[in-house]
């Protein structure tokens, strides 16, 4: 039962045990935990240890058993493809079991990893199910992502199966995967036992060789597979993220805690209810995708929609309206860059007019800053409450939001509202310190972090407590910084480290810095997220030559272009490359990516006592000046 915000909140940080107990309740466990809250091995707090429960169960065979088969579990809207299809609860359950039985069939036993590589089909969501069904760990990773990324997923998480698709669709063009996945197969040392691919009719892959699955038939040949009970804090999937190197992190989500949060935070935030109709307008790939298309709503037992489409030019700009019109959507989820693109063609909305969004209620926006004129503009196109609400692939689950289920309260642009309950925020200076409200600071959460937040990073659990818990220890480093206002209200300004945000899609400057420092010409580089009208930031390559190399810079440009295309995926939006006299560092060797970025960006900056030379910060100015990379700051 939801009582007061102020009253959960305050409870959830002074009776942690308590609160989290009357939150596991409302999820159905084969056996009750034996423990809430206790420390493990690690000394990471850990959730619900000894309870025993089965996370597609729960999203999906309770919901037959309580008599919901018959309700559409999902819906697959595919402009790109010109598809409608509805799948219920007991179709969906009967065709995860088998998917499962089609696992077992490859050996796959419990906790082994699967690595799923698919577009937004619904075969990516079974996937993803039929793995929780067994105990397997899926790794989904993003369609986008090249095959060098997929290689340094694969070893990273050395996956017995790959499941995949023969393509993908982005607007017009069909992308091959197989091609990718084989590359991908090929750079890796690890090499997976078996692949199954799913079969699209634009375009059919080859399979060779006995390793290499068709999934019609595959799935077709399985035994339905009977779920297993498992304990709480046994791995459910490990999704890679962009951390500050080029290295992506294995963030690690365990079953116990994820379900109870995941369960409360579809009625405490979200507002929803059994049979809602819900639409995370994601992709399975991103963390939005993991818990908001899949796992929240189905648990929950509403229906979710999963959109193979872009929110322009699949046909156009009014699509997102005819989708939520022709599903009777009730809460709808989106990054705000989605909105800037549809904004940017339609500006007037001409494209809603015929189209009757009575169901619609609520609006949320996550995956980047709501930036203020968006914001201003969702407020006079739609009639509902537009959102903002912050989190991250490590929390799994939002830390700040404006909740529904407690009623909400004022927004204020640029503000995704208070902490959620489970989360003691705070915004520390420098030093340690608490900051005043309106001041700037690292935004962090004092331990413990609540259920469904990472307990480690796979396989090398020095990196998370190096990356999230040294820097203040006792506090989980979010990356973001903020502040708060006089009536606690919470601003996330943007990350502070070496991580950015291009189109709601989260990258790292060292992922591109590595392949762009690979070319011959090229003696150092850096990466920065610059900001971007449309897509909130984009990366700008700043390169120094080797000593006598001649090359246009034109030239030099486009095949780093590619080269980034070609090894991190065309998502990244790398498009532009200056040469530059020398790069502007401390002194102990540290590339300034802050300063240059607050620098390229316009905005306030202070140039550390430590650096090298600040002379080199004006000679990088005047070349960015020069190129139109960067404006007179008056
Ligand atoms: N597979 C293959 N390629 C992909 C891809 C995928 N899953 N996603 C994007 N790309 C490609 C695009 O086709 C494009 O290729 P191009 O350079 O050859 O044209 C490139 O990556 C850049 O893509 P993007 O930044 O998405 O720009 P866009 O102009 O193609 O689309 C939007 C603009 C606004 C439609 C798109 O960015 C969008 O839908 N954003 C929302 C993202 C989102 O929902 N994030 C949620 C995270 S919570
Ligand atoms: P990801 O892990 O891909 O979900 O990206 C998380 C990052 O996206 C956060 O650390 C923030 O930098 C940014 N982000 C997500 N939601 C918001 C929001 N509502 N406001 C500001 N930044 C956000």
């Amino acid at each position: 039962m939801l009582t007061s915000y102020e009253q959960d909140y305050r409870r959830s940080l002074e009776q942690p045990e308590l609160f989290w107990s009357e939150q596991a309740k409302a999820i159905e466990w084969f056996a009750w935990p034996e423990k809430i809250m206790e420390k493990d091995a690690n000394g990471v707090v850990r959730w619900f240890g000894g309870g025993k429960l089965n996370t597609a169960w729960l999203a999906l065979d309770r919901h037959v058993e309580a008599g919901r088969g018959d309700q559409v579990a999902l819906i697959y809207d595919s402009p790109v493809t010109n598809t409608v299809a509805r799948i219920t609860y007991r179709e969906l359950t009967e065709r995860v079991a088998k998917v499962a039985g089609g696992l077992l069939a490859l050996d796959v036993v419990q906790g082994d990893r699967v690595i799923i590589y698919m577009p937004m089909v619904p075969e990516a969501v079974i996937a993803m199910l039929a793995c929780a069904r067994i105990g397997a760990v899926h790794s989904v990773v993003f369609g986008g992502f090249a095959a060098r990324e997929l290689a340094m997923r694969i070893d990273d998480a050395s996956p017995r199966v790959i499941l995949s698709a023969s393509c993908g669709i982005e607007f017009q063009s069909v992308i091959a995967y197989k091609p990718l996945l084989d590359e991908a197969i090929r750079i890796a040392k690890h090499k997976p036992e078996a692949c199954v691919v799913l079969q699209r009719e634009m375009l059919e892959a080859p399979l060779i060789g006995s390793r290499e699955h068709d999934w019609a038939e595959w799935e077709a040949a399985a035994k339905y597979a009977p779920w297993v009970a498992l304990d709480a804090l046994d791995p459910l999937y490990i999704l890679y993220t962009s951390g500050t190197t080029g290295r992506p992190k294995g963030v690690l989500r365990d079953q116990g805690g994820h379900a109870v949060a995941l369960n409360y935070s579809m009625a405490a935030i979200y507002g929803t209810d059994v049979g809602d109709v819900y639409w995370a307008a994601s992709d399975v790939g991103w963390v939005v995708g993991h818990s908001y298309i899949v796992y929240g709503p189905l648990i929950k037992g509403c229906t979710t929609l999963l959109f193979e489409g872009k929110p322009v030019r699949t046909p156009d700009a009014g699509t997102f309206w005819r989708v939520l019109a022709e599903h009777r959507v009730k809460t709808f989820f989106v990054a705000p860059t989605a909105f800037r693109a549809i904004r940017k063609e339609d500006p007037h909305c001409e494209l809603m007019r015929n189209h009757d969004l009575s169901a619609l209620e609520y609006l949320f926006v996550a995956g980047e800053r709501l930036d203020p004129p968006t914001y201003q503009w969702l407020n006079e196109v739609l009639e509902v409450p537009v959102i903002d609400h912050w989190w991250q692939t490590e929390t799994g689950w939002p830390i700040c939001s404006n909740m529904v289920g407690y009623g909400l309260v004022e927004t204020r642009p640029g503000s995704p509202t208070f902490p959620v309950p489970g989360y003691d925020l705070k915004i520390l200076d420098e030093d340690g310190k608490v900051v005043a409200a309106g001041q700037d600071g690292n935004v962090v959460v004092k331990e413990p972090l609540p259920p469904g937040s990472l307990p480690t990073v796979w396989g090398d659990h020095d990196r998370f407590v190096e990356s999230y818990w040294t820097r203040y220890p006792g506090y989980y480093l979010t990356g973001d910084g903020g502040y708060r206002d006089e009536d606690g209200y919470v601003y996330i300004m943007g990350r502070v480290d070496d991580v950015m945000n291009v189109a709601g899609h989260r990258l790292s400057t060292g992922q591109m810095e590595e392949v762009v420092a690979d070319h011959p010409a090229v003696a150092e580089c850096a990466v920065v997220g610059i900001r971007d009208p449309d897509k909130g930031q984009v990366p700008l390559g700043l390169v120094l030559l080797k000593d006598g190399v001649n090359i246009e810079q034109s030239t030099l440009e486009e095949e780093l272009i590619q080269m980034v295309r070609g090894d991190v995926g065309a998502f990244a939006n790398f498009r532009k490359v200056c040469v530059v006299p020398r790069l502007p560092k401390t002194r102990s060797g540290k590339i300034l990516r802050q300063v240059l970025r607050q620098m390229i960006d316009g905005d306030p900056y202070k140039v550390p006592s430590t650096i090298d030379d600040p002379a080199i910060l004006e000679e990088v100015a005047s070349v960015l000046l020069d190129l139109g990379v960067m404006e007179v700051n008056e």
